[in-house]
């Protein structure tokens, strides 16, 4: 089997927050990196989503011309996520000619076998603007509580769920203008309703998928499907290829998800491979998604639904997994009203391993869980700080100091060597197994145990006291903590990857040595006396009281 994994294309209207990232990237990243290193092939395609409203908006608020703001923020983004260590095969962008192209084919065989309909609906039109408004772009006064800035889908005050024409002196969010009417379009709809039958069938069949993915499939699939409308009457997107509608383009919806295909056609195309192998008859191929909550439905009934109804063997999903939210303290995070951390801000406060470290030990899998900057302090300080870096730190220190740069010789390994090898091979299968299942959490929390059977073998077999007793007891204490270093690092590395780089070379490991499968890994005397290393800096920093003081201050908490 290959392996083609995607995350969730983030959205183009900015820099996304650590909640983003927990929720699709980083865990995307770290599986893709383990199973690279277990030897599997593996395609891992990101890109950003472009189309849409909120797009346009941005860029209206920039004074920019809405692909040069695409252009400038897709390049900010994917910086983010260079220096975070994301190691995508491919970055795309669905304004591409490659997703434009794709796009209008699923729609084409969409409409010839029937799963399209024309259908007049009435929208609101703001004149001012010279648009059509999306729902939540209307607001006006609430029908129901009287709150005044009621959105034309919901009125966040009372919660009611609403029509745009349901509001009280409605006007448009983007200018303010009360200058708004209800105009009739045409538009095109997609018969979900037609292909129910065969979604369910599908979501039937995924008997392995976590109970997220399933519940939220399976309360869409119980509320019955209708038509949905597949048309915008916007000049930013994807246009129709259809007689009477060349003047509108694809609901971003419709074409965001076709992103992971067209993504994939741009890579191999750069590269030279070929991409069609990967989606389409492709039978050997295994294909896991990564996203947010929100995101399941589309990717668990809609998109689903459009594969289905092309009639064309294109790859669905093999395995979806969905996270809950990551909160910042008691609320939101939140990009529109900009609350809580953005992935530059970020990288500002600590190094991208910090942040990857903390995220994956905190992942938001069987429930919401909370940011908090005490959180983030105790996580570093407590679990990377003191119990991994500063065991490294503190053995190739001393040996450095008492032996040299080289491995000690001397000795043999004795039962407590025999015993915490055995510890070790037993928590390394634990570990592979957790990430073999996508769970992050339990992951983090094998490492700290194998992190914790170090310290213990430290404090019982002291390598410091023993040195002035028995120097070649001492030397085997030594190689096979050092080889253990070399095990943290390996067992690390999807997780942590420029601090186990950093080891790596401290180590002075050869290619061969760096790409090791954990389980070979977990032999303590691979590396043997003579073997040279140099004394790395302190590898992890720890924050103190004042800096989390600060950070609250600065960012808000409480
Ligand atoms: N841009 C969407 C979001 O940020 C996710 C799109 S996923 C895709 O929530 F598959 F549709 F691309
Ligand atoms: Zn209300």
């Amino acid at each position: 089997m290959r392996h083609l994994i995607t995350s969730a294309l983030p959205y183009i209207n900015g820099i996304k927050h650590l909640g983003n990232l927990v929720g699709s990237m980083l865990p995307a990243d770290v599986y893709a990196r383990f199973l690279r290193q277990e030897g599997e092939e593996v395609l891992y395609i990101c890109g950003t989503d472009e189309h849409g409203t909120p797009a346009e908006i941005a860029a209206l608020e920039e004074g920019l011309d809405v692909a040069e703001f695409c252009t400038r923020q897709y390049e900010r983004q994917a910086e983010v996520y260079r220096k975070f260590g994301l190691s995508f095969d491919y970055f795309g962008r669905t304004s591409s000619a490659e997703h434009r192209e794709l796009t209008q084919d699923f729609f084409r065989s969409l409409d010839e076998h029937g799963f399209i309909e024309e259908r007049e609906i009435s929208q609101v039109y703001s004149v001012a603007d010279e648009r059509f408004l999306p729902d939540r772009y209307v607001e006006g006064t609430c029908p129901n509580c009287g709150y005044d800035r009621a959105r034309g889908d919901q009125c966040e005050n009372c919660t009611k769920m609403l029509n745009p024409t349901d509001l009280i002196n409605p006007r448009s969010a983007v200018s303010g203008s009360t200058d708004v009417e209800v105009r009739t379009s045409r538009h095109l709809f997609l018969r979900l309703d037609k292909l129910s039958g065969e979604v369910r069938e599908w979501v039937d069949q995924q008997t392995d998928w976590p109970n997220l993915t399933r519940s939220i499939a399976n309360k869409w699939l119980d509320e019955g499907l209708q038509s949905r409308g597949i048309t915008r009457d916007l000049k930013w997107g994807v246009p129709v290829p259809k007689e009477c509608f060349e003047d509108k383009v694809f609901y971003v919806w419709f074409d965001a998800p076709i992103g992971y295909v067209s993504a994939t056609k741009s890579w191999g195309d750069k590269v030279g491979k070929d991409w069609k192998s990967w989606w389409y008859n492709a039978d050997d191929v295994r294909y896991t998604q990564f996203m947010a909550k929100d995101n399941l439905p589309f990717h668990t009934i809609m998109w689903p639904a459009t594969i289905l109804g092309t009639r064309e063997p294109w790859k669905m999903a093999d395995y979806i997994k969905g996270f809950n939210w990551l909160n910042y303290y008691g609320g939101k995070f939140s990009t529109s009203s900009k609350r809580g951390v953005f992935l530059d801000q970020a990288l500002e406060i600590a190094p991208p391993d910090y942040w990857r470290y903390m995220l994956m030990a905190s992942a938001p899998e069987s429930a919401d869980s909370a940011f908090t900057w005490e959180q983030f302090q105790t996580k570093i300080n407590k679990e990377l700080a003191d119990n991994f870096g500063n065991f490294i730190n503190r053995i190739l220190k001393f040996t450095a100091s008492r032996f040299g740069n080289e491995l000690p010789a001397g000795g043999e390994p004795g039962e407590a060597e025999i015993e915490l090898e055995r510890r070790c091979m037993e928590l390394v299968e634990g570990l592979r197994s957790h990430l073999q299942s996508m769970e992050f959490r339990k992951a983090t929390e094998t490492l700290n145990a194998l992190w914790s059977a170090g310290n213990q073998y430290i404090d019982v077999r002291a390598p410091w006291t023993l040195f002035k007793q028995d120097k070649n007891e001492a030397a085997v204490v030594i190689r096979t903590c050092i080889n253990l270093i070399r095990l943290y690092a390996i067992t690390a590395a999807p997780f942590i990857p420029t601090t186990v780089e950093q080891l790596f070379n401290a180590l002075q490991l050869t290619d061969d040595e760096r790409q090791s499968s954990m389980t070979a890994a977990a032999d303590l005397t691979i590396l043997a006396a003579g073997r040279p290393f140099e004394v790395p800096p302190v590898l992890i920093q720890k924050i103190d009281d004042d800096r989390v003081a600060e950070l609250k201050a600065q960012y808000g908490g409480d």
